[in-house]
C-alpha cells in the first residue's frame, strides 16, 4: 500500500499515542506467568502485540479483551505450567528473545517458533548462547536463527555480561532466572530499557541492582494485580518529531511513558534545540524503581543544531535514532549516531534503509559501520521512500513528507500497524484546522 504525505501545515492538539509496545508485550507475557488474573489497562492494539496474546493463549493462558480498549483480562498459566505450544511470533522480535526465558526452565515440555521473512533474519543466538549456558536445550536454524525449538530443561544460575547492550537479551536471562536454581546476575555494560526489572520488582521478585549488576533468586509465584501501559514513547515520537519540524506547531503528548530508559530522544532533540517540555523521569542507573512513569509533553516548532549521539546514549534511544537522522537533515551543522551497530538487526538494517531512503528524499546522509552521519542542508526535497516492510521506516517517510519541499510517497505503509495500526488518522487529527 502506498501513501502520499504532502508538506502540510502546523500540527496542533493533543493525542495519546498507543500503548507501549515493550511493555504490552511484558505485560501479555508476565501475565501469562502468574497464578492470579492479571488487569491490564492501556495495551497495544497492535499486529506485534496480538502475536504475544497469541502466543501466551497457546501456552495456556486465558486472555479475555474488555469492552473498554487496550482493557484485558490475563488468566496466567502459572510461572512453570506453560502448555507445549507452536510460536508464531509474527514479527516481533521481543516476543521471540523474551519467551524462550520463560519456557526453557520447564523441564519435558517442547514449543517450537518461527515468524515472518524478516524475523527469519534476525539472530536469536544472543538468547539461545546464555540460556545453553543456563543448562537449556534449544535447537535453532543454521545456528543463529528461527525457525527454532526451546525443549524445557531443569536451569541453572549464571552470571551473564551482556555482549551488546540489548533489553531483550538481558530480560531473556533474568526471566530464565526465575526458574533456574541459584542466583542469575546479568552485568549490563550501558543501562537499556528497565520494564522487566520494574515488573519483577514489582511482581514480589528479590532482584536487585549495584551498579550495572542485575541478580535475582529462583521464584515460585509471581503477583502482578493490575498494570496500566502508558502511550509508546517510541510511537509518539513520530509526533515529536512532526512537531519540531513543521513551522507554527504546537501540540500536547498526554499519558506518554516517562521511564528514563525510554526518553534518550527527547533528551537529544533537546540538546538540538528543540523545545519540548515535559515531566520526563531523570536519569537514574544504577537502581530499580517500581513503578513506571508517566508524562505529559508539550511540543512547538523550532529551528536546531546538529549534535553528537554517543555510544551509552543508543540504547535509550534504540528505535527513534531514523528520527535522529531526520532531525539532522533540518539541523544545522552535522549530525552524527555512533555505536548503533545493533540497528542493522532490527526489523530491517536501519542504517542502510535510513541511509538509503533519506537520501532518495535529498539528504546529505553517509553511513558509517556503527551509525551515519547527516549534514544538514536546510530540509528535504521529497521523493519516494520505501518502507522495506519495517514499521518504524513508513511514519518516518510519513514525517518527512509533511516536513519536506515537495512531499514524500511511502511505499509500503501498512507496515505500520506492526506497532501502530491508527498511525495515519492520529497524525490526520493533529493536523486538522483547529
Ligand atoms: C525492546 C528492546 C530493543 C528495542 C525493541 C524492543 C524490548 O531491542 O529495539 O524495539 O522490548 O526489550 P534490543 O534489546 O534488541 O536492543
Amino acid at each position: 500500500m502506498n501513501r502520499r504525505f504532502d508538506p502540510s501545515g502546523p500540527l496542533r492538539g493533543s493525542l495519546r499515542a498507543p500503548g507501549d509496545k515493550s511493555m504490552s508485550h511484558r505485560a501479555a507475557l508476565f501475565g501469562a506467568m502468574c497464578d492470579e488474573p492479571v488487569r491490564v489497562t492501556g495495551y497495544l492494539e497492535a499486529a506485534d502485540t496480538y502475536s504475544t496474546l497469541n502466543a501466551v493463549r497457546a501456552c495456556g493462558a486465558l486472555v479475555e479483551e474488555g469492552a473498554d480498549r487496550g482493557t484485558l483480562t490475563i488468566r496466567g498459566a502459572g510461572l512453570r505450567a506453560a502448555a507445549e505450544a507452536h510460536i508464531d511470533v509474527g514479527n516481533a522480535g521481543t516476543l521471540m528473545r523474551l519467551a524462550p526465558g520463560w519456557l526453557a526452565g520447564q523441564p519435558g515440555g517442547e514449543w517450537s517458533f518461527d515468524g515472518d521473512a524478516s524475523i527469519r533474519r534476525r539472530p536469536v543466538d544472543r538468547v539461545a548462547i546464555p540460556l545453553r549456558q543456563m543448562g537449556a536445550w534449544i535447537e535453532t536454524t543454521d545456528d543463529r536463527f528461527a525457525p527454532f525449538t526451546v525443549h524445557g530443561m531443569p536451569l541453572r544460575g549464571i552470571e551473564y555480561e551482556l555482549p551488546v547492550a540489548s533489553a531483550q537479551i538481558k530480560s531473556c536471562v533474568l526471566m530464565a532466572g526465575l526458574l533456574a536454581s541459584g542466583t542469575t546476575t546479568v552485568i549490563e555494560s550501558e543501562p537499556s530499557r528497565d520494564h522487566t526489572e520494574r515488573l519483577l520488582a514489582r511482581a514480589g521478585v528479590r532482584i536487585t541492582r549495584d551498579g550495572d549488576r542485575i541478580e535475582l533468586t529462583q521464584h515460585d509465584e509471581l503477583e502482578l494485580g493490575d498494570i496500566h501501559v502508558p502511550g509508546d514513547p517510541s510511537s509518539a515520537a513520530f509526533h515529536i518529531a512532526a512537531a519540531i519540524l513543521v513551522k507554527g506547531s504546537r501540540i500536547v503528548i498526554t499519558d506518554m511513558s516517562a521511564n528514563w530508559t525510554r526518553t534518550g530522544f527527547v533528551r537529544i532533540a533537546e540538546r538540538m534545540g528543540a523545545v519540548v517540555i515535559g515531566d520526563l523521569e531523570k536519569p537514574n542507573p544504577g537502581t530499580i524503581a517500581r513503578d513506571e512513569p508517566v508524562c505529559e509533553v508539550d511540543v512547538a516548532s523550532g529551528p536546531l543544531k546538529g549534535t553528537t549521539v554517543e555510544p551509552h546514549e543508543v540504547p535509550l534511544a534504540i528505535d527513534e535514532l531514523p528520527l535522529v537522522a531526520l532531525l539532522g537533515c533540518f539541523a544545522e551543522g552535522e549530525t552524527v549516531v555512533t555505536g548503533a551497530q545493533e540497528l542493522r538487526v532490527k526489523e530491517s538494517d536501519r542504517i542502510a534503509t535510513v541511509v538509503d531512503g533519506l537520501r532518495g528524499l535529498g539528504a546529505h546522509i553517509e553511513a558509517t559501520e556503527d551509525g551515519f552521519v547527516v549534514t544538514g542542508n536546510g530540509g528535504l526535497r521529497g521523493g519516494t521512500l520505501e518502507a522495506h516492510g519495517d514499521h518504524r521506516l513508513a511514519m518516518l517517510g510519513a514525517v518527512a513528507g509533511l516536513a519536506s519541499r515537495d512531499g514524500v510517497e511511502v511505499v509500503g505503509m501498512d507496515a505500520a500497524a506492526v506497532s501502530y495500526p491508527g498511525f495515519e488518522s492520529d497524525l490526520a487529527s493533529l493536523l486538522k484546522p483547529t
